[in-house]
Order: C-alpha cells, then sequence, then structure tokens
C-alpha cells in the first residue's frame, strides 16, 4: 500500500490566504508520512518574488519528497522564472523506485494567460516518459494544474486545456492510471476507462464556491486499486469517488 497526498492552490499571497489552514494541513502530512506530496500549482496569485518566497517557506516545511508544478497564477509578472529559481523544473519526473510508481509533473500554464496547454513538445516528453513507465510495468500518476475534462459546479467552462482533446486521447491510449489537477479549487473524480481523473480543492484559501472548505486529497494505492478520500479544513473526511 502507497500513500501519496495531493494539495493544490495555496494561493499565497492573497488576501483570503489563511496561513493556519495550511500550518495545521503541514502537520497532518508530515504525520501521515506520505511517500510523496504532489503539489499542483497556483502556489501564489499574482506571481510575485515575495508571494513565491512564503510559498518556499511553507513547501520546505513538509517533509516528504514532493514533486511541484506551476499554475496559471504563478506564470503572472514573469513568475514562471521565479518559480524555476526558487523550485527548479517546471516538468520534471519522480519516480518511486521500491513502490513502482512513476510521477510525471507538466507546466500547464501559459505567461499571463487563464487557461492551459501542454503543447507538442510537452506532450512528446509526456509520452516518451510514459512508454518507458509501460514498458518497466510501473504506475503511472501525471500531475498537472489544469484539469483536462470539465468539472461540475464551476460556471461556464473556459479554461480547460486548449489541448484538451489531444492529451487526453494520449492519457487514455497510454493507460495512464491516475491523473491529478488543481485550479477549479472544487475537489471532483472522474472515471474513464482505465484512467482515473482527479481535482484537489485549495487548500488554503477561502477563494471557494459555495458552502465549501479548503480541503486535500489523501491518495491510497494497492496494487492498481486507488482510494481517494478529501480531508476538509473543518476535519472532515469523506470519500472521493467517480460518480
Ligand atoms: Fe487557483
Ligand atoms: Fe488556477
Amino acid at each position: 500500500m502507497t500513500k501519496l497526498v495531493h494539495i493544490s492552490d495555496l494561493h499565497t499571497g492573497y488576501a483570503h490566504f489563511r496561513e493556519d489552514i495550511l500550518l495545521k494541513t503541514i502537520e497532518e502530512i508530515n504525520e501521515m508520512k506520505p511517500s510523496a506530496v504532489i503539489i499542483t500549482g497556483d502556489l501564489t496569485d499574482h506571481g510575485f518574488y515575495n508571494e513565491f518566497v512564503q510559498a518556499k517557506k511553507y513547501i520546505d516545511m513538509i517533509e516528504p519528497q514532493k514533486i511541484i508544478v506551476p499554475g496559471n497564477h504563478d506564470a503572472r509578472n514573469i513568475g514562471d522564472e521565479v518559480f524555476e529559481e526558487l523550485f527548479g523544473e517546471r516538468y520534471s519526473v519522480l519516480e518511486l523506485k521500491n513502490e513502482a510508481i512513476k510521477i510525471i509533473g507538466l507546466d500547464s500554464s501559459e505567461p499571463d494567460l487563464g487557461h492551459g496547454k501542454i503543447g507538442r513538445l510537452q506532450k512528446r516528453f509526456m509520452e516518451d516518459e510514459l512508454a518507458d513507465a509501460n514498458e518497466r510495468g510501473l504506475f503511472t500518476i501525471i500531475a498537472l494544474h489544469h484539469h483536462i475534462i470539465s468539472i461540475p459546479h464551476t460556471g461556464r467552462e473556459r479554461n480547460t486545456l486548449s489541448d484538451a482533446g489531444d492529451i487526453l486521447l494520449s492519457l487514455i491510449q497510454n493507460n495512464v492510471n491516475l491523473v491529478l489537477s488543481g485550479h477549479k479549487h472544487v475537489p471532483y473524480a472522474w472515471k474513464m476507462n482505465n484512467t482515473l481523473f482527479t481535482t484537489a480543492g485549495t487548500v488554503s484559501s477561502m477563494k471557494l464556491r459555495g458552502n465549501t472548505h479548503p480541503s486535500y486529497n489523501v491518495i491510497d494505492i494497492d496494487n492498481q486499486y486507488i482510494e481517494i478520500t478529501l480531508h476538509n479544513s473543518d476535519g472532515t473526511i469523506v470519500p472521493l469517488t467517480p460518480p
């Protein structure tokens, strides 16, 4: 059994950023000791340098190994360059050798734009990594900020990847096990063919829709079986299952 934690959309620097909730979450994660923590972007609200420094301070407190990708808010005001300076590559791979899991992080942000795109070069990178993982029989996880399939209860859809169709086809054809996104601040799960698509809410901001809470997702993987639980900041824990 492998335990992973997925957090997203910290939004440091925003008026409704809640440090107390983030610190409590970090404490819970460190107690849980997952094999890895996946952070899918919008670390900051405007991509400003001081916001990134603040985000890094918190992220450094998370003890397990991490894979981090930027979100659209991080790519504002040349924040994409600051991201590279403080966190390294905008897209990368984390392999959990003992667990036979490969996590591929993609940068779906575009400077100063709200919508996302993977693009042909990064798609090639993803497909090469997936081919290697499939050849070696690894469990595969894709992490990116923007969602690929529209999320219910999020109003007018305008922010899926502009190349969502091509990426979706590639993920399905490559039998990806799990796709993790953020962006809409609405936790959700879709299952398509053999691939589970999940989104995490905002972990530490009050940029919420309706009467919901900041939250994060805990992922338990047992062989090929995946169980996701939603941990709300009010202490409630519920399964995040596809309809
Ligand atoms: Fe966000
Ligand atoms: Fe976003």
